[in-house]
């Protein structure tokens, strides 16, 4: 089969990748579980998370995390949705959709069984176009949609974690969040490709 230019650079990038690497022999799905470990490590929202919901979780590298590192007592509960789907993770209730569609939160709610969650990651990223400034629009409203399903769910003095193309529209959402979160800090993790535009929005302490 042919390569095109863009997959044999792809190709080539993987194979001198560090973290890449690092996953396979450490037996994460992708490198990505690098971005949650440091995230984690710095900002501490996994020590005492025990219902935690991961958004945009295919393949499933950060619901490995989590599956390895939330609190075993009492046992935590973990939900991973993606519209696409991915092999079973021990630990991990795997649900299929995207997180606008009624369909899924309902199948969330239906996990949840009204408990409310410590945790909401959003690693969710919309098909790129190669045009920052789409790429940088779908993602804020990703972003927005993780937002206003972690202002429903989460509980008093929870954590929500969320991937942003930045681009410059973001403004007015980290005005909101920042007036119900204690803090809300712009990460980017060494895992984070420096030429990728990508960084995490790390908001914690939930005012409810
Ligand atoms: C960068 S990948 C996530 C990698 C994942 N954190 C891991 O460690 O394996 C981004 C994911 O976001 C998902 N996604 C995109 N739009 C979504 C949406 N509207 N709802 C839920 N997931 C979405 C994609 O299907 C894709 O699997």
């Amino acid at each position: 089969m042919k390569r095109t230019a863009s997959s044999r650079a792809w190709l080539q990038r993987q194979a001198s990748d560090c973290f890449v690497r690092q996953a396979q022999k450490e037996g994460y799905r992708c490198r990505a579980a690098y971005k949650l470990l440091e995230l984690a490590q710095n900002c501490g929202f996994l020590r005492e998370a025990h219902v935690v919901v991961d958004l945009g979780a295919a393949p499933g590298g950060w619901s490995q995390v989590l599956a390895q590192q939330c609190p075993r007592v009492p046992a935590p509960l973990l939900i991973a949705v993606d519209p696409l789907p991915f092999p079973p993770i021990a630990g991990v209730v795997s649900l299929c959709g995207k997180i606008e569609e009624e369909s899924t939160a309902l199948a969330i709610d239906a996990v949840l069984q009204g408990r409310k969650v410590d945790v909401v990651l959003s690693d969710m990223a919309p098909n790129t176009m190669g045009r920052a400034s789409v790429d940088h629009l779908r993602s804020v409203s990703l972003v927005e949609a993780a937002y206003d399903f972690a202002c429903q769910h989460l509980a008093s003095g929870g954590h929500f974690v969320a991937k942003l193309f930045l681009g410059g529209t973001e403004s007015s959402l980290v005005t909101s969040m920042k007036q119900h979160f204690r803090t809300v800090r712009y990460v980017k993790p060494q895992a984070s490709r420096s030429e990728s535009r990508e960084i995490y929005l790390v908001s914690q302490g939930f005012r409810g």
